[in-house]
């Protein structure tokens, strides 16, 4: 079968790493996919969401799966688009419809839902400019720090936490007049939960799941998780506090509920789903829903999955996941990012990445890069992804740092202190 994969980042290299492994895969293509993915596959280049490109590209070369790697177009319908279309309707898209895409598309969307399947939650409100005044309310009975978030997609921008309440009800305002633009709306309000964070992922063919690896990802640039948001500096799986008895309390209490909360509601999804989740004192959160694996908890999770990735996705497309098997190494995986300095604000592009063939015993997966001509040069803020194996989380963070060292490019940045939190204990 030959398969795409749509997407540029070191989580659509992992994929296309792993599914080149697969006794099923006949050619690969990403798109637009980045030099990692073009020593694998064939990169085409061509825009996530340009949905007609991606129309032609499948039906030219024979597409017989496609792998949805990022949120953008499955919130846009890139699956809807396909099963509106004659020619397209029969090949499976990885990745849920529209309407489960909410989930991640609209925060407002998945608080109700979570609030209707009984799964746990912080307490919030939804404002838009029509209530503004009963939001304030709801704002002024919480304690600090508040915490309010865009509805729509704000590439991870659109959380804010906040102090002090009088600032608090000035940002409600500001998000309300447009601070994120048409994503916020709506403003959601929520309760500050104080715990630890992992990120759970399921696969599901919208009946059965399957439960991926564990992964916690270390979010802020800074160490000692200080400084501003970025997409993920790195991921570290299993996860120690995300031991059985919280992940049977997981399970119970946010899967199965999320999986047959969906059917209720007769959404069919297929495709992952990412529970960002708080342990607040052993007990699970749902913080947020995501329609697709995590980056880079994904270039640390593909090394722990024993099993044929595409063996799974036959069974998320034909519907009986069910009758697979996922097998996950007890191993450890940890994964550094290596970013560009200036970065999560600004930072260049086009710089020489040497001495990549220097390293051992790591897998590189390719977060921001491209070709020119003989050299591959930094195309993006998160560059790559190094990620090692371990029979502890130790040895696989040594490893890769040992790695994350060796690889140059000009103001080249990680941090050197993942696992800080989950080590000390
Ligand atoms: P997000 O961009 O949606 O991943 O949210 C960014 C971060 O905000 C999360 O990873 C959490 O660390 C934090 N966060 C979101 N909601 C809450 C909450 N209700 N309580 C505490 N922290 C939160
Ligand atoms: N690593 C968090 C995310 O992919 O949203």
């Amino acid at each position: 079968m030959n398969i795409l994969i749509i997407g540029s980042g070191g989580r659509e290299h992992a994929f296309a790493w792993k599914i080149r492994q697969s006794p099923k895969i006949d050619q690969l293509f990403i798109a637009p996919g980045n030099a990692g993915t073009s020593e694998i596959g064939t990169n085409i280049e061509i825009g996530v969401t340009d949905f007609p490109a991606i129309r032609n590209l499948v039906l030219n070369k024979h597409i017989g799966m496609v792998l949805v790697g990022p949120e953008v177009p499955l919130v846009e319908g890139i699956h809807d688009f396909f099963l509106a279309d004659e020619l397209l309707k029969d090949i499976p898209v990885i990745g849920p419809a529209r309407q489960g895409a909410m989930l991640e598309g609209s925060k407002d969307f998945a608080k109700q839902f979570m609030i209707r399947h009984g799964i746990p939650t912080a307490a919030y409100f939804s404002v838009t400019k029509d209530n503004v005044e009963e939001g304030i309310s709801f704002l002024r009975s919480l304690k600090a720090p508040y915490v309010l978030k865009a509805d729509g997609l704000a590439a991870g921008k659109g959380v804010l936490i906040i102090d002090g309440l009088g600032e608090a009800e000035q940002s409600v305002r500001d998000m309300l007049d447009g601070m994120f633009g048409q994503a916020s709306a709506t403003v959601v309000i929520e309760e500050f939960l104080s715990g630890i964070e992992c990120s759970v992922f399921a696969i599901t063919d919208g009946k059965d799941y399957k439960i991926l690896p564990v992964a916690k990802d270390y979010k802020r640039i800074g160490e000692g998780d200080t400084g501003l948001n970025t997409g993920g500096m790195g991921a570290i799986s299993p996860v120690p506090f995300a031991d059985e008895a919280f992940m049977k309390k997981v399970e119970e209490r946010v899967i199965i509920p999320t999986v047959h909360g969906l059917q209720q509601d007769g959404i069919q999804y297929k495709g992952f789903i990412f529970f960002g989740l708080i342990s607040v004192d052993s007990e699970p959160f749902v913080i947020e829903y995501n329609v697709r694996m995590g980056d880079p908890e994904t270039e640390a999770v593909i090394l722990r999955i024993k099993s044929d990735l595409v063996d799974l996705f036959e069974g998320v497309a034909q519907g009986n996941l069910s009758d697979r098997h996922i097998d996950i190494d007890p191993a450890c995986a940890a994964t550094v990012m290596l970013v560009a300095g200036g970065y999560p604000g600004e930072y260049k592009k086009g710089d020489v990445i040497t001495d990549m063939d220097k390293t051992s015993g790591s897998i590189l997966f390719h977060s921001g890069t491209r070709n020119k001509g003989n050299e591959i040069v930094t195309n993006g803020g998160r560059v790559i992804a190094v990620s090692s194996k371990g029979k502890d989380i130790e040895e696989a963070l040594n490893l890769s740092y040992k790695n994350a060292s060796t690889i140059k490019f000009n103001n080249k940045f990680f941090r050197s202190d993942l696992g800080f939190d989950l080590l000390k204990k």
